[in-house]
């Protein structure tokens, strides 16, 4: 199943609940919530009073990207806020399978994200643990920049070790998604996309409607 995260970075933060509501009837199934710590990443975004808000206004599942340091800090209260899953940085969490498998306990769905530079091979030991794996294809921090080109081969090389595994575990891919390319994702084994400007540039109902008819037309094989 081809999944559509809209992320709320790119929207106009004034009208945030419209914002969202709009790319939920248009059919998004997630909506992506990206936290941001200025800590792991430069930058600071919103956190739990922002998502509780919005919690109100759709019952699409609330994939919370937690681009902070040590986020195993926050998982109750992300809950209580209304995430069904959050994900964390490898990079971010000196013990990753406790804080997955605290995520799990909660009830919510766990997964995990590689910034580019991290190679896939040191999630073999977990692969069965998380509910989803997040492959970044730019560096965390900011909306809006180039998608890298070498992170389809992470891509590719994570499907192959789920596929070995016997898992069909969900692939999320984040950063620098379009129309135009998301194509070359998804060929690449992602089931998951995120997509913050593409998506809110204009009319998101519209370019929510784009990206999952590009979906529906790849499942058919058009
Ligand atoms: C980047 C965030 C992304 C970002 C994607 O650190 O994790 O979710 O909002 O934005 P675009 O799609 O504009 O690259
Ligand atoms: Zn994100």
């Amino acid at each position: 199943m081809y999944i559509l995260a809209p992320s709320v970075l790119a929207a106009d933060f004034s009208k945030l609940g419209d914002e969202v509501r709009k790319v939920a009837d248009a059919g998004a199934q997630y909506i992506h919530l990206d936290v941001m710590d200025g800590a792991f990443v430069p930058s600071i975004s919103f956190g739990m009073p922002v998502i509780e808000k919005l919690r109100g206004c759709t019952d699409r599942v609330f994939d919370v990207h937690m681009m902070v340091e040590e986020p195993g800090r926050y998982i109750a209260d992300m809950k209580r806020a209304g995430a069904d899953l959050i994900c964390v940085h490898q990079e971010a969490c000196c013990h990753l399978d406790r804080t997955i498998h605290q995520i799990k306990e909660c009830g919510l769905k766990a997964a995990v994200a590689l910034n580019p530079a991290t190679p896939v091979e040191t999630l073999s030991c977990i692969l069965s643990e998380a509910d989803m794996f997040l492959i970044m294809s730019v560096n965390p921090g900011f909306g809006g920049q180039k998608f890298i080109p070498y992170t389809l081969d992470k891509i590719r090389k994570l499907r192959a070790m789920l596929n070995d595994a016997g898992l069909n575990t969900d692939i999320e891919v984040d950063g620098g998604v379009s129309a135009s390319n998301v194509r070359s994702v998804l060929d690449a084994g992602a089931n998951v996309i995120v997509a913050g400007s593409a998506v809110f540039k204009n009319d998101a109902a519209a370019n929510t409607r784009e990206f999952l008819e590009i979906f529906r037309e790849y499942k058919t094989g058009k």
